[in-house]
């Protein structure tokens, strides 16, 4: 059984409204799995709900992880489980650095797997940090500021993508990482993506463009139209999409 599986996943906005029409989806260590599609197809949804956010209700089907049912779990109990979402549009968070952020996540992961607290040494979350900010390209000073205040786009994904270097969670999911960086910032990110992914880490990359995926080599690629899984391929699969586009896909569920 793979780490990350989604069994028939509905999921509806608060109004009801349902937006993810059954996804079955299996993500594993050692694995990149793409999911492409247009615009309003629900892919955010499909990714907030992994997450647990409290405004998109599963309402039918079921979330596993590591063979433990999480549909009902809180989003800092998936989090403590090695769950990872990069937002597509992350927020600021005004009065927290992002040192003390980052340190504060990890400590409270930390806290949950052990059973009580058990702060990372001060040293050692110093020196990774320092380090995982230079491969990334992060300016040292940008340590200090508040979360994503004034950051730029490319500056907030870079961050994202900081924070899950830092927590080391087991999927990572990856919610348009790619839309806003230029294209060396492109090539730093997806590199650090790429990084991770291994024995410990399988990723699921919600992307628009075959051009992330120049650089992180899916295993997977999955096509979503219409809250639905339409069609699944190889890599080849992302060149034929940025060839033709999804409208033959769309005219299909039309
Ligand atoms: N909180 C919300 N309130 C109202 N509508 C929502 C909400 N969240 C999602 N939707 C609607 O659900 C649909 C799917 O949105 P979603 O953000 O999941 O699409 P997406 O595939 O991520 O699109 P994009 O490629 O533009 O990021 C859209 O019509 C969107 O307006
Ligand atoms: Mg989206």
């Amino acid at each position: 059984m793979a780490l990350l599986e989604l069994q028939n996943l509905h999921v509806a906005l608060e109004d009801g409204t349902e937006i993810v029409k059954g996804v079955d989806l299996a993500v594993d260590r050692n694995e990149v799995h793409a999911v492409m599609g247009p615009n309003g197809s629900g892919k955010s949804t499909l990714a907030y709900s992994l997450m647990g956010h409290p405004g998109y209700q599963i309402t039918e089907g079921q979330i596993l992880f590591d063979g433990e049912d999480v549909t009902e779990l809180a989003a800092d109990e998936r989090a403590q489980r090695g769950l990872f979402l990069a937002f597509q549009y992350p927020h600021a968070v005004p009065g927290v650095t992002v040192t003390s952020f980052m340190r504060s996540a990890i400590n409270a992961i930390r806290k949950a797997r052990a059973g009580e607290d058990d702060p990372v040494p001060i040293k050692d979350f110093r020196t990774e940090m320092l380090a995982q900010m230079e491969k990334l390209r992060i300016p040292r000073e940008l340590a200090q500021r508040y979360l994503n205040d004034g950051f730029s786009g490319g500056e907030k994904k870079r961050v994202e993508i900081l924070q899950m270097a830092m927590l080391k969670p087991r999927i990572a999911v990856l919610d348009e990482t790619d839309s806003g960086l230029d294209i060396d910032a492109l090539r730093v990110v997806a590199d650090g993506v790429q990084d991770l992914v291994g024995p410990e880490m399988g990723a699921l990359v919600i992307t628009h463009y075959q051009r992330i995926l120049n650089h992180i080599t899916p295993d997977f690629v999955h096509v979503f139209v219409d809250g639905r899984i339409v069609e699944e391929g190889g890599p080849e699969l992302a060149h034929k999409l940025e060839a033709e586009g999804y409208k033959p896909y769309e005219e299909a569920v039309a």
